[in-house]
Order: structure tokens, then sequence, then C-alpha cells
């Protein structure tokens, strides 16, 4: 019997190319929306793909939305094997900028969410003696880039609490994994784009942030996000899966090279990138 699988923030983006992945792979897969209009999508793109996708409604930021779509997508499927939490947003701005109620979604989303959601399979998975939890973390949850301070502080502590969950639940058969990926194509980039940021207290913010709607504007031109789908089949399909998938030559340079170089030149050249230091002689930033 096929493997039931449940892929939260089916709509868009990574999560739509992870139900299609999954389910061409031979998976029973159930994608969360949000709306009807989301459920609408899944339906075309599994459709145009020739595959079955089932959809449960479902808000990861309300705990009774959370409960009733893991009991709706229970009981369609007989019981799930896998969690792949990548419901998510990413705030933009600068850690000052940023007020504290955008900072409790930022969390809420990203971080209490999935572990809410793994608490409501574990029973299942636990008499089972087997299953699956995929947290969908980010290069982010490894490094911290300025600009991006509260989204790398979901992701670092989706990655702490995912680290140390991996170990409680090993010894009833459930592998926890976390997936890593670089900057891939998705609509994550549109708030920025649209230029839905939060007022700059700093002119140099101010600078920074126009630059950082021009780069999303272009984030059509980034890797398809299919690559991921890709590595999330990989840590279902794996007997035993590793604990981390990093995903993209961006995120393996970026870790790689946060590991390496000593931190003042790491710091440089992330704040060069983002328009907040000046390029040396030139006393410019980066074009
Ligand atoms: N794209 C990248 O470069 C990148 C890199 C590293 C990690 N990631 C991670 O990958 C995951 C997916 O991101 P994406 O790039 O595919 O973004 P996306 O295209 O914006 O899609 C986000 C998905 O999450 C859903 N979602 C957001 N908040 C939700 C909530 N409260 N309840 C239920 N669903 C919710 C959205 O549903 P609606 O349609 O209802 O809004 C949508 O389906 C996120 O965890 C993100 O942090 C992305």
């Amino acid at each position: 019997m096929a493997r039931s699988v449940l892929v939260t923030g089916a709509s868009r983006g990574i999560g739509l190319a992870t139900v299609l992945e999954l389910a061409a792979a031979g998976y029973d897969v159930v994608g969360t929306v949000r709306t009807s209009d989301g459920a609408g999508q899944v339906q075309r793109a599994a459709s145009e793909r020739r595959v079955r996708v089932r959809t449960v409604e479902m808000d990861v930021d309300d705990a009774d939305s959370c409960a009733e779509g893991i009991a709706r997508a229970t009981s369609l499927t007989g019981g799930l094997w896998g969690l792949v939490n990548n419901a998510g947003f990413a705030q933009f701005g600068a850690v000052e900028d940023v007020s504290d109620d955008l900072v409790r979604r930022q969390l809420e989303t990203n971080v209490v969410a999935p572990i809410r959601l793994a608490r409501l399979v574990l029973p299942d998975m636990r008499a089972q003696g087997r299953g699956r939890i995929v947290n969908m973390s980010s290069v982010v949850g490894r490094l911290s880039t300025p600009l991006t301070g509260w989204y790398s502080a979901s992701k670092h502590a989706l990655e702490g609490v995912t680290d140390a969950l991996r170990m409680e639940v090993e010894g009833d058969g459930v592998h926890v994994v976390l997936i890593e990926p670089g900057m891939f194509g998705t609509e994550i980039w549109a708030p920025t784009a649209e230029g839905s940021l939060p007022a700059p207290t700093s002119p140099r913010y101010a600078v920074a942030y126009a630059r950082a709607s021009a780069a999303a504007r272009r984030s059509g031109r980034l890797p398809d996000p299919v690559r991921v789908a890709r590595t999330v089949r990989l840590a279902l399909d794996q007997p035993v899966p590793v604990a981390r998938y990093v995903v993209g030559v961006d995120a393996i340079g970026g870790i790689l090279a946060q590991r390496l170089l000593p931190t003042p030149l790491t710091d440089y050249v992330k704040s060069v990138a983002v328009g907040l230091r000046s390029l040396p002689l030139t006393g410019r930033s980066r074009p």
C-alpha cells in the first residue's frame, strides 16, 4: 500500500512542486491549502501532471484548524506515514524595523506550527513504530543575513527544535529531517518585490530596501523549486535519511564560507551584497 504523506502549504511554490513530485513517485499525497482558490490550483496542476493529490484546508497558525486538518487527512488516507512541514513565509526587514506582532507571526508560522503538527501526528506514528517528519528550513537556518534577521531567527529556532525532536523520537521508529534550500524562484519574494516592507528607521535601510525590492522583482531567474521537491522525495525514499539535506549551490557555498572564513569577512561580504556597506576604494556599494 502507498505511504501517505501530508504536505503543508501546497497551493504554490515548493509545496506544490513537492505534492506533484511525491504523487508521481507513488505516494498517497494530501496537501494543505488555506482557500478554495488554493485547492483549485493544486487540482489543476495535479490533473496536468496526471497524478492524484487530495487537499484539506488548514491555516497552520490556528491550532483548531491544525487539529481538524490532521483528523481529516488521517481519515482520508487511513493514517499518515509522513508529514512535510513546508508552509512558511519570510519576514523581510532590518531587525529593529519589524514590529513585535510581525515577529510573533513569523515565529508562529515557521516554528510553533510545524512542531504543533508534529505533536498531532506523533501518537499514530509511535503506535505504528514508523513515520517521517520533514521540516523545511533554509540556508538561513545555518547562517544569518542582514535584513532577514527574523526569518533567519525562525529557521535557526526550527533547526534547534528539530534536532532535539529527531533524538527524542528516533527510538520510536520516527525519522526527523531538515531540508535547507538556498534561493529558489517562488512567490516567497513577492511581498518584497511589491514593496510591502516595514517603514525604514534609517536612511541606509531605505536604500537597502529599494535594492532588495529590485532584486526580488528578478526572482523569476532563480532556480525551479522542483529541485527542492526532489530532495524532499529523497528524504522520504531513503530507508534511513540523513539529518540535513542542503539544496542548491548557493546554500552549499554559503554554509561552507560561513564555516571556513573569518566572521568579519563574511559580515562584510553580506553587508555589501545588501547595500549596507561600501566596496573598498570606490566608496560605493555594489550596483
Ligand atoms: N523559495 C525559497 O527560496 C526558499 C528557500 C529556503 C526555504 N524556503 C522555505 O520553503 C517553504 C515554502 O516557501 P515557498 O518559497 O514555496 O513560498 P511560497 O511560494 O510563498 O509558498 C508558501 C506556501 O505556504 C503557505 N502558507 C503560508 N502561511 C501559511 C499558514 N499560516 N497556513 C497555511 N499555509 C500557509 C502558502 O499558502 P497560501 O497560498 O494560502 O498563502 C503557500 O502555499 C517555506 O517554509 C520557506 O521558508 C523557501
